[in-house]
């Protein structure tokens, strides 16, 4: 018998043909946010699972559904996944890296380039017809170029921004991670490794691209936002819980520091009520790798994943290999 996978989310239909040639499959064509219960109940008597970053597989999913083989995410992030109950009851896990490193670290800058430059606030103001005259200091803002810039979390994602920073727009580049990169690693990004404190307390902007886990939860709260500038331009294109929402948006009014950039908000999509109230903030709604090509690519990646261990047993890109050597 073929075997049986549900898609999670509505994702190109192009996507779902080619599992369908594979596999019998269920897929949310509707795009319904499917209550958990639902989810595990349609779940059950699959051998695989295309989520996409909002589904939470961990131990209770993994017990009500065991014929359960492969879990796999249309993200690079994957902490809905509980990879370690994964890895205990034999699934595997996948996740969706390398095809949007470069158009995250876009979307960084982006976000970097408006907050700094006030590109929204400036299309509200002109929109709510406020533009009447010139005046000296109509919306100044930060310059981005020839700036030190801060990375903390330095794989795939940081290194791209790093590149961007140096090459493109001047600046002194300077990263906290883990892990330092190697040597050839850092000369490549020009990049120079420091502490947390010290990499707060120098860079004119701040950009974080950690993956989130209990240990970066709250990366950046109240005691990390009084280390930084007061020019300076903090942007989140990792994970919601990344940054105290509360205490960023406190430092905000208090014009503690100039401004943020936000893709990613704790318990989103609902977005802390004092950082909608901000004006120095760009909020964007977690569109770090929404680009055509992009989006694409993920899905087939994730698609592959599925395909390539359910018929021969090769996924392309597993986090936990090891329980293919159990199996
Ligand atoms: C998006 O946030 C991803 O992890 O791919
Ligand atoms: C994601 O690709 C990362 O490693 O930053």
């Amino acid at each position: 018998a073929r075997p049986r996978i549900l898609v999670a989310r509505a994702v190109f239909p192009e996507v779902v043909n080619k599992l369908a040639q594979h596999f019998d499959v269920e897929a949310n064509l509707a795009d319904d946010i499917w209550p958990r219960d639902e989810f595990i109940r349609r779940l059950q008597g699959k051998q695989g699972v295309f989520t996409t970053g909002g589904e939470r597989i961990d131990a209770d999913v993994l017990k009500a559904c065991p014929d359960l083989k492969i879990c796999a995410n249309m993200a690079v992030g994957y902490n809905n996944f509980d990879v370690p109950a994964m890895t205990a009851a034999g699934v595997l896990a996948t996740n969706a890296p390398g095809v949007l490193t470069e158009t995250t670290a876009d979307m960084g800058f982006a976000l970097l380039m408006a907050a700094a430059r006030r590109v929204t606030e400036g299309e509200h103001f002109l929109r709510a017809g406020q533009w009447d005259r010139w005046a000296y200091d109509m919306l100044i803002g930060q310059d981005v170029h020839g700036s030190t810039l801060g990375i903390i979390g330095m794989g795939r994602i940081g290194q791209a921004i790093a590149r961007r920073g140096a090459l493109g727009f001047g600046m002194n580049v300077i990263y906290h991670n883990r892990a330092r990169l190697p040597e050839g690693d850092e000369a490549a990004v020009k990049a120079r490794y420091v502490s947390k404190e010290e990499l707060l307390k120098t860079a004119d902007h701040v950009v974080l691209v950690v993956p989130y886990s209990k240990e970066s939860h709250h990366t950046i709260g109240a005691a990390e936002l009084a280390l930084m500038k007061p020019t300076a331009v903090l942007v989140n294109i990792a994970r919601g819980g990344i940054v105290d929402d509360a205490a960023l948006a406190k430092a905000l009014r208090e014009d503690r520091i100039a401004a943020a950039g936000l893709d990613v908000f704790e318990g989103e999509p609902k977005v802390h009520p004092d950082l909608l109230a901000c004006s120095n903030v760009v909020l964007t709604p977690h569109i770090g790798s929404a680009t055509v090509p992009t989006r694409k690519a993920m899905a087939n990646l994730a698609a592959d994943n599925l395909i390539g261990y359910l018929t021969e047993g090769k996924p392309v890109t597993p986090l936990n290999p090891e329980v293919m050597a159990g199996r």
